[in-house]
C-alpha cells in the first residue's frame, strides 16, 4: 500500500530487524518501527503496535525466526523452546499467529537460514491471498454499492491488502462506485482510527458509524452487504472476529443483509470444532475507560472517559455461529460457512 506516496507492507524483515507499522499511533502518526530482538517482537504484538490476524501471524513467524538468530550454541534447544512460548503467549486468539510459529519452529530444525527464509514464505503468502481474497470478495459486489465493515481487516491488519478491505479495494479502483460504512469499533477504535485512515488514503467514499447505530442504519436500509475479517475459524464454520462482529450480524440476518466474512486459509483451525473451542483474549479495562488522541497542540494525551469509580470488562473478540454467516471469502474461492466445504480448503 501507498502512503506519502511511497509503497509499505505492515510489517517486514531485513537481517536480524524487524519492522513495523506502529499501528497505534495512527492515525495521527505515521512512523516505522525498529525491533532488533524476538522478546521486542513480542512486545509490539502484545501491546497491539502490530496487530490483525495475518500481520500478527507475520511478526510471529519473524520473531520465531530472530530467537533462531540470537540462540547460544549451548541450550539451544531450551532457547528457542521457550522463546516459541514466549511468543504464543502474547495473544491467544488469532489463529495465523500459532500457525506462522509452527511453521518456522518446524523449518528452523533444519537450519537457521531455514527459519529466516520460512518467516518470509509466511508473509509473502500472506500478501498473496489477501490479493487472491480481494478477486474474488470483488465478484460479489455490484455497482452503488454500501458495504458496512467493522474493526480493520486492511492491509495494517496483514502483510499487505488485507482480507474485508481488499474486495472494497478492488471495486473501487475498477469504478464500481461503492461506498462504505465503518464501524467504529470500541474500546479501540480500529475502525474509525485505522479502517478509516485506510480508505481515506486510497480516496474510497465512506463515513465512520457510531458502534451503537448498526440496526438504524440496516433497517433503513441503507446497507447492501456486510465483509468482516476473522480471527479464527473453527471447523463447523464458526467465527471469532472482533468484539461487536456478532451483533452485527444478528442484525444483519434479520433484515436480509448478506454477511461475509473474508480470511485466507491460514485462520481456519481445524482442531477447534465449533465456536465454543476458541479462547478469547481478555485485554486490560483501560481501553474501556480510557481513550488516547491528539490535544490541540497535536500531543498524544491519554484521557479517562468513563465514571472513576468504575471499572469495566475488555473481551476483545466475540464468536458469530455460522448460521449467521452467508459465505466465506479464502484466497481458493467463496464457500458455505459448513464442515464439507472447509474441509474441501485442505
Ligand atoms: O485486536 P485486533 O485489532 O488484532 O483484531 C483484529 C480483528 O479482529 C479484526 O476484526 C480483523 O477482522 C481480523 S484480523 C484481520
Amino acid at each position: 500500500m501507498k502512503v506519502n506516496g511511497k509503497e509499505y507492507r505492515t510489517i517486514w524483515m531485513e537481517g536480524s530487524s524487524v519492522f513495523m507499522i506502529e499501528q497505534n499511533l495512527l492515525p495521527f502518526e505515521f512512523k516505522i518501527f525498529e525491533s532488533e530482538d524476538y522478546l521486542t517482537t513480542c512486545h509490539s504484538i502484545k501491546t497491539m503496535m502490530v496487530r490483525g490476524a495475518g500481520a500478527i501471524g507475520a511478526a510471529a513467524g519473524f520473531a520465531m525466526a530472530q530467537a533462531f538468530l540470537k540462540a547460544p550454541k549451548n541450550g539451544f534447544e531450551n532457547f528457542i523452546e521457550k522463546a516459541k512460548q514466549e511468543i504464543e503467549a502474547t495473544r491467544p486468539t488469532a489463529r495465523n499467529l500459532f500457525y506462522a510459529v509452527e511453521r518456522v519452529f518446524e523449518a528452523g530444525k533444519i537450519s537457521i537460514q531455514n527459519a529466516q527464509h520460512e518467516a518470509q514464505n509466511i508473509a509473502d503468502e500472506d500478501a498473496a491471498a489477501s490479493q487472491a481474497i480481494g478477486d474474488f470478495g470483488n465478484e460479489l459486489i455490484k455497482p452503488g454499492f454500501r458495504i458496512q465493515t467493522h474493526c480493520n481487516a486492511g492491509w495494517l491488519a496483514f502483510v499487505d491488502f488485507g482480507t474485508a478491505l481488499s474486495p472494497i479495494y478492488k471495486a473501487h479502483h475498477s469504478g464500481k462506485n461503492i461506498f462504505v460504512w465503518v464501524d467504529e469499533t470500541r474500546p479501540r477504535s480500529q475502525g474509525a482510527r485505522l479502517t478509516a485512515w485506510e480508505l481515506f488514503n486510497e480516496g474510497v467514499p465512506h463515513q465512520i458509524v457510531p458502534d451503537n447505530a448498526g440496526a438504524w442504519l440496516m433497517s433503513a436500509g441503507k446497507v447492501d452487504m456486510m465483509i468482516v475479517g476473522a480471527d479464527r475459524i473453527a471447523a463447523n464454520g464458526d467465527t471469532a472476529n472482533k468484539i461487536g462482529t456478532f451483533e452485527k450480524a444478528i442484525v444483519a440476518k434479520n433484515f436480509g443483509i448478506p454477511f461475509y466474512i473474508a480470511a485466507p486459509t491460514s485462520t481456519f483451525d481445524l482442531d477447534c470444532k465449533s465456536g465454543n473451542d476458541i479462547i478469547i483474549e481478555e485485554r486490560s479495562d483501560d481501553e474501556v475507560l480510557f481513550q488516547t488522541g491528539p490535544d490541540d497542540n497535536g500531543i498524544i494525551r491519554k484521557i479517562r472517559v468513563a465514571s472513576p469509580g468504575s471499572s469495566a470488562i475488555n473481551p476483545a473478540f466475540d464468536v458469530t455461529p455460522a448460521d449467521f454467516i452467508t459465505g466465506i471469502i479464502t484466497e481458493k474461492g467463496i464457500i458455505a460457512p459448513d464442515k464439507k466445504e472447509i474441509l474441501s480448503l485442505f
